[in-house]
């Protein structure tokens, strides 16, 4: 596989990750940062020993860039987007990949007219755990699936973000479960609030898919301890997951057994998969198209937050 010449633009806190784990990537090499703030692209340029910009145009016209993260605020998405698309560079752009839906189209658009490849930040499909715990659906461990339950809460500081819980957090649960059956939403009842934060920073969430799983998600930013868990409940058995142990669980009527994924990091593991697609010129997952359909979902659970209705995603669209 030939090398990919890659570079991050928004180097804040999750950018710094980024650039922290390619810069030890053996199959990329990271040719330049970008952020809009001087001081904070100085600063991670210097300790990660590469150029930095902060001015976009000057950053994307580097020669031997090919591939892009965006790192930025929700907000700025779009825009960020459109700019490394039309420089002709292929992008993974992160979670949530816009604050709205036709802005997630535009970008759609766009990776399809200049023929890059758009792919989204949805880092928990690279967790060993999740991988294994597909592997184990697939084989029918649990029977059939019938309710799956997500739970995302920590103690998140009050600052002024764009976005709220929902696309902020529980997107991750919407992307998973759609990611772990294959199948799409086709009603969602969401009941949300805000204690402390500008946006809701409360949501319980329902998810009806279409061939009868049920979904459950747990998601806020005022729960003391930081737990995001996964539970899978079937006909025969249930599997639970840790995220961030990575550790799991398997019990039925007989006996309980921790099967043991090796743990790893799954920046690396996504930001080798971005290298991958990239070099290869493998098909892009998840895609564009993964992150408009979890926006849809984030804006059903909002409306039904709103109402106290049941809404039915695919009327929306
Ligand atoms: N996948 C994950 O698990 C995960 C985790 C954390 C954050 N994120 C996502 O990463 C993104 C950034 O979050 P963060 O917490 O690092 O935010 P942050 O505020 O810490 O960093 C954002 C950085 O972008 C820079 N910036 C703003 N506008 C810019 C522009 N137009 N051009 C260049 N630089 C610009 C800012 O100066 C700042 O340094 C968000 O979309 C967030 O949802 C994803």
């Amino acid at each position: 596989m030939k090398r990919v010449n890659i570079g991050v633009v928004g180097t804040g806190f999750w950018g710094e990750n980024q650039v922290r784990v390619l810069r030890q990537n053996k199959t990329s090499n990271l040719v330049a940062i970008c952020d809009a703030d001087e001081a904070r692209a100085r600063e991670v340029g210097a300790k990660y020993d590469v150029p930095w910009f902060t001015d976009l145009i000057k950053f994307l016209s580097q020669p031997r860039l090919e591939a892009v993260t965006i790192c930025t605020p929700t907000h700025t998405h779009l825009e960020v987007g459109l700019q490394v698309l039309q420089a002709h560079k292929d992008v993974l752009v992160e979670k949530p990949m816009t604050g709205e839906q036709k802005a997630a189209g535009e970008l759609i658009q766009k990776a399809r007219k200049t023929g890059q490849k758009l792919l989204v930040g949805f880092i928990e499909r690279f967790n060993p755990g999740v991988k294994l715990v597909k592997k184990m659906l697939e084989e029918k461990v649990v029977g059939q699936v019938i309710i799956v339950t997500g739970r995302r809460v920590a103690r998140w500081p009050v600052r002024i973000g764009d976005v709220g819980v929902i696309k902020d957090t529980a997107i991750h649960d919407i992307d998973m479960m759609r990611h772990l059956f294959g199948e799409e939403v086709s009603a969602v009842y969401a009941r949300t609030g805000s204690l402390r934060h500008t946006f809701e920073d409360y949501a319980e969430i329902m998810l009806g898919f279409e061939k009868g799983i049920t979904g459950f998600i747990d998601a806020n930013w005022l729960t003391p301890r930081k737990v995001r868990t996964l539970i899978i409940t079937g006909s025969e058995a249930t599997i639970n997951l840790d995220y961030i142990t990575q550790e799991i669980t398997v019990e039925d009527s007989e006996k309980l057994t921790r099967p043991h994924p090796v743990w790893d990091e799954p920046l690396r593991l996504e930001l080798e998969h971005f290298v991958k697609v990239v070099g290869d010129n493998d098909d892009p997952s998840p895609s564009g198209e993964d992150a408009l359909e979890a926006i849809k979902i984030c804006d059903a659970a909002l409306a039904s937050g709103k109402t106290g209705q049941l809404v039915y995603p695919d009327k929306q669209r």
